[in-house]
C-alpha cells in the first residue's frame, strides 16, 4: 500500500517520526547523526542510519515472531520503517547480561565480569534530568506507569534478552546490554524505539571486540567499520 508522509511529529537525537495518512501509524526515519552524554558529545557515523533501520526491523521481526507485540509493521527504505504510533512511557529499561558502562562505575565490579542472572534497571527519560535512574516506589510517585505495567515491561523485556541473546550469538555477538522503550496502543503496551548498536552494547564473541556506539562514545577509532560489521552478521548474512 502506498504510505504518504505529512508532518513532522518529533525529531530526536537518532530518528525523525512522521505522521502519515493512515492513522494512528508513523514513519521513523534513522539519521545518522549521533550524540553521547546526553547531546555533550556529537557527531556523525556515516550509514548508521540504515544500519539501524535494517537492524532493528530484522530483531523486530525476530521479536515478533516470538510473541512479543512491536510497534513495528514494514520497512519502507533503507532509512524508513513503518510503524504504530505509540505513547511512549518515559522510562527507559536497561537489561544487562555483563558488566560494562555506568554499572561498572556503580558497582566497582570490572567491565566484562559476566552477571549470573540478568539485571533490569529502570532510567527516567527525561534529556533535562539526563536520565537518572529510577526504582519502582518513584515511578508510581511520578505516575510514569501502573505497578502492573511496570511488571509487564520487567518481564517482557526478560523474554526480549531471552530471545535476542542466542539469536546474537549465533552471529558471533555478545549482547552486553541494551535498552528498549515501550509504549501504550489503546489498552496494549508493544516495544517501541530501535535495537541497534546505538542502544546496545554488541562484544564479538571471540575477540571481546566492542562492535556498538561505545567505540564512539570512547572514541575508539573504527566506528563506522563497527556498525557494517554488526550490519553484515545480521542483515546480509545467512545463519
Ligand atoms: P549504560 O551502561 O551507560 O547505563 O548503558 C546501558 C545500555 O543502554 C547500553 O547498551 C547503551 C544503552 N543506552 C542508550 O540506549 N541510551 C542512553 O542514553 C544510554 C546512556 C545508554
Amino acid at each position: 500500500m502506498k504510505i504518504e508522509t505529512r508532518e513532522k511529529l518529533y525529531e530526536g537525537k537518532a530518528k525523525i517520526v512522521y505522521e502519515t495518512d493512515r492513522p494512528g501509524v508513523i514513519v521513523q526515519y534513522f539519521k545518522d547523526d549521533a550524540t553521547a552524554f546526553n547531546a555533550l558529545k556529537k557527531g556523525t557515523i556515516v550509514g548508521k542510519g540504515v544500519v539501524n533501520n535494517r537492524m532493528s526491523a530484522a530483531l523486530f521481526e525476530r521479536l515478533g515472531r516470538a510473541g512479543i507485540p512491536t510497534h513495528y509493521l514494514e520497512t519502507l527504505s533503507d532509512r524508513e520503517m513503518l510503524c504504530h504510533r505509540l505513547d511512549i512511557i518515559k522510562i527507559e529499561t536497561i537489561v544487562r547480561n555483563i558488566v560494562a558502562g555506568s554499572l561498572a562505575k556503580r558497582t566497582g565490579l570490572e567491565e566484562g565480569t559476566s552477571i549470573t542472572q540478568p539485571i533490569v534497571e529502570l532510567y527516567y527519560k527525561s534529556d533535562p534530568l539526563g536520565d537518572p535512574m529510577l526504582n519502582e516506589d518513584h515511578v508510581r510517585m511520578l505516575k510514569l506507569a501502573s505497578p502492573t505495567e511496570v511488571a509487564w515491561v520487567k518481564r517482557t523485556a526478560l523474554k526480549i534478552n531471552a530471545i535476542l541473546k542466542p539469536y546474537l550469538l549465533k552471529r558471533r555477538l555478545l549482547l552486553v546490554d541494551f535498552k528498549l522503550e515501550f509504549g501504550r496502543r489503546g489498552k496494549k503496551l508493544y516495544l517501541g524505539d530501535e535495537i541497534s548498536p546505538d542502544t546496545c552494547r554488541l562484544w564479538d564473541s571471540a575477540s571481546k571486540e566492542k562492535l556498538d556506539k561505545d567505540r564512539f562514545r570512547r572514541d575508539l577509532g573504527g566506528v563506522e567499520e563497527a556498525y557494517q560489521e554488526v550490519y553484515r552478521r545480521l542483515v546480509t548474512a545467512d545463519v
